[in-house]
């Protein structure tokens, strides 16, 4: 069980992101626990002012320490165990390995920042880590702290349900995961591969491997640097660079 408690002055934004999907089966089954912290709640004043001019000018504003760190102190009091998170384009840059880390987390504390950003204060004290989920600028944290959730929560033995787990992901094997065909076996005009039919679970076992080798190849190669492929996948990528050479030789002759 992973609580995850966010912070934000947009609560409302996860209302409907709880309600669908593995994230509300999570929830009914108890793998997961959610709460929402409004961050207004703890602005002073009538207003409830969470923002203010930045001090030495610039346009837009800073998010108000006060109401933040108050925010936070209330959310770590009721959950001591938890992991602080501040979403921010600054942060470490989300993975899923990364994301395999927190799902052993027992609760994950996410901040969601808005406008310019939160004061630098609240980094020192009050925060573990700062998270970034790509190198773009949204407008706040709140979609950031969806996707960790989402891509978290999956990884949390039992929310998937039936015989699938996550072990065969992309990225979890460290490969593109192999392509996927249901019924019917011939959708206009193209066909499942034939040994996906045969019932023969070695060889399709090795076609989905090979499968999963050469997606990786060629539409992400960089994940292969850092790889280390077993000596079945050097074989296949061998015979595969030397039919490679036999068709461009046969072309180069050609021409
Ligand atoms: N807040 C704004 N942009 C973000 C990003 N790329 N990742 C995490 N939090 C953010």
């Amino acid at each position: 069980m992973i609580n995850f408690i966010t912070l934000t002055i947009f609560p409302e934004m996860f209302n409907s992101f709880w309600s669908y999907g593995i994230i509300r089966k999570g929830i009914e089954q108890k793998k997961i626990s959610v709460s929402t912290i409004n961050i207004r709640d703890f602005a002073e004043g009538k207003h409830r002012v969470t923002d203010d001019r930045p001090y030495g000018g610039g346009c837009g504003m800073v998010m108000k320490p006060e109401p933040v760190a108050a925010a936070i102190r209330h959310a770590r009091k009721k959950h001591p165990e938890a992991y602080t998170l501040l979403l921010t384009p600054q942060g470490q840059l989300f993975n899923q390995g990364l994301a395999q880390k927190l799902a052993d987390q027992p609760g994950l504390i996410l901040v969601c920042g808005r406008y310019e950003g939160i004061d630098e204060r609240i980094l020192e004290h009050l925060v573990d880590d700062e998270l970034s989920i790509g190198d773009y600028v949204l407008t706040g944290g709140e979609l950031a702290a969806m996707v960790v959730i989402d891509a978290v929560t999956r990884l949390i033995p039992g929310t998937l349900g039936g015989e699938y787990s996550a072990e065969e992901d992309s990225f979890s094997t460290g490969l593109l995961e192999y392509p996927h065909y249901t019924r019917p076996r011939s959708f206009e005009g193209a066909e499942v591969p034939e040994v996906l039919l045969s019932g023969n679970h070695a060889a399709i076992k090795e076609w989905r491997r090979q499968a999963s080798v050469v997606r990786t190849l060629l539409k992400r190669p960089d994940l292969l640097m850092d790889k280390h492929l077993s000596s079945d996948d050097i074989r296949f990528m061998t015979k595969l660079q030397k039919d490679l050479k036999t068709i461009m030789g046969n072309h180069s002759t050609a021409s």
